[in-house]
């Protein structure tokens, strides 16, 4: 087996930093190092790669992404390969994405077929979430079946959607009372959809068409009122651990601040899209081009508070996560599905490649520390969802890094810095104090030079375990 030294760095995890050295043996971390110790313990590497004035940080764990997702008559527009580069260009090297099970689906065919889907074809590590669509007995003993046999550990219900993924209350509780069995998480889209499909009908007959409708009929009481629910429900389900995802407003924040206040095993996770992207700047950009901004939950309004209650959020721990829901789709023949109608536009966003650039930015800003900006993009993400061997840089684990140039700069956009498969950017022109240099995964270098030398089919399926954020 070879080894690496990462010489001169700084490393920085999610409880410190210092300068350090940080040995590879193959595809582990064998030992970090007081910088030069390794020369006087008479170790030789085969490599050495220089990270002087550079950050030396675990590589991003993006716990939320669709790649060639179904959804609204088309599919989501990166492939596992296409997607799992981009995300190795922005200094991922673990994503979890969403088996889907949908309606007429068992659970067990719609993983299988996501595990046909990125088998052989990923760039770096990926694990599965499943998605249940349908909570009725065969689901749920599927569930039990998934948690013990296949390394899959947390479920994701929907309490939007109605007629495609919806749950009601009663399918809730049971799948939230299997998995508090179990040991598993439950990941929840937390909007009231039968309240928005009503506003969304109302809007469409009044001929309020257009992209920031999307908005406007996604109201923050109903995505508060249904994370206020769920948080109930899960209480009610013997305090099973339940994550949020996707948080975009002040006042379902505040419902996951109170609940954790009050002691109970609630997560939240935010976006990018959230922290940077506003209903006046961006979905209500005129013409049809808002609609490269449909997502939901929807980007909010620059007026209130939104965004620096995220970023306090983030700061002060109530939102434990970022990732990116990286659910992209090309303007031109997808997103113009919905030209003359926004309940048609296929929801979602890419940006797999970009959350740590975009984040590292919150860092430059004073929004956080170089600590939380790893813990919250790298660390937390791996530990909450049970990768045992990710998201930090220590002994035993396995050596997925990212070395960050902070004095580099990045502008964001199809032109310069692009590899997910859209033929726009939602950030587009963002530029951001510092630069990916290199990445490794499992000891294999993926990203140098501005170049990408790493191998589809490198990236191996994880199967996790449960959360050991709570034990
Ligand atoms: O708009 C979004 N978020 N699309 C992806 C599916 C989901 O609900 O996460
Ligand atoms: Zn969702
Ligand atoms: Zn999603």
């Amino acid at each position: 087996m070879s080894t690496t030294l990462l010489s001169g760095g700084v490393v920085i995890s999610a409880t410190g930093r210092r300068a350090a050295d940080v040995l590879i043996d193959g595809e582990s971390i064998a030992a970090i190092l007081a910088p030069g110790q390794a020369a006087s313990l008479g170790v030789v590497p085969d490599t050495t790669i220089d990270a002087t004035d550079k950050y030396v940080v675990p590589g991003g764990v993006d716990v939320h992404t669709h790649m060639s997702l179904p959804t609204s008559g088309t599919e989501s527009s990166d492939t596992f390969e296409t997607g799992t580069i981009a995300a190795a260009w922005g200094g991922v090297t673990t994503i979890v994405d969403f088996a889907t099970q949908t309606a007429g689906l068992s659970v067990h065919d719609g993983l299988a077929e996501w595990h046909e889907k990125a088998a052989g074809n990923c760039a770096i590590d990926y694990g599965f979430h499943q998605v249940i669509g349908g909570v009725d007995e065969e689901s749920l003993k599927a569930m039990t079946y998934l948690v013990d046999n296949e390394g899959i550990t947390s479920f994701k219900l929907f309490m939007a959607y109605p007629g495609v993924l919806y749950s009601d209350d009663g399918q809730i509780l049971r799948a939230m009372q299997n998995a508090s069995e179990s040991g598993a998480l439950i990941m929840m889209h937390a909007e009231n959809g039968i309240a928005i499909d009503v506003l969304v009908q109302q809007a469409i007959a009044r001929g309020d068409t257009d992209p920031r409708f999307h908005s406007t009929t996604r109201p923050v009481e109903l995505e508060a009122e249904a994370t206020h629910r769920a948080i109930q429900l899960a209480k009610v389900a013997g305090n099973v651990p339940l994550y949020i995802v996707h948080m975009s407003a002040s006042e379902a924040l505040a419902e996951v601040a109170a609940a954790q206040n009050a002691g109970l095993n609630v997560f939240a996770e935010t976006c990018p899209q959230y922290l940077y992207l506003s209903l006046e700047d961006h979905l209500a950009q005129p013409g049809f081009d808002g609609a490269k901004f449909v997502c939901s939950t929807p980007l909010r309004t620059k007026h209130e508070h939104h965004q620096n209650d995220l970023w306090k959020g983030l700061r002060m721990n109530q939102l434990a996560v970022v990732s990116t829901d990286h659910c992209p789709f090309c303007f031109k023949d997808q997103k113009e599905l919905g030209v003359g109608d926004f309940s048609k536009i296929p929801n979602g966003i890419g940006g797999v490649e970009h959350r740590m650039e975009l984040i590292y930015q919150g860092v430059v800003a004073g929004e956080l520390s170089l600590e939380r900006w790893v813990e919250t993009c790298s660390t937390t993400p791996a530990r909450l969802f049970g990768l045992e061997k990710k998201g930090v840089l220590e002994p035993g684990a396995d050596a997925d890094v990212l070395i960050w140039d902070p004095n580099g700069t990045t502008t964001i956009g199809v032109n310069d810095k692009h590899h997910m498969n859209m033929d726009y950017s939602a950030y587009e022109g963002f530029v951001v104090d510092g630069k990916v240099d290199t990445v490794l995964s499992r000891g294999t270098v993926i990203v140098e030079n501005d170049s990408f030398v790493g191998r589809v089919g490198h990236g191996k399926y994880i199967k996790r375990s449960l959360s050991n954020y709570l034990r």
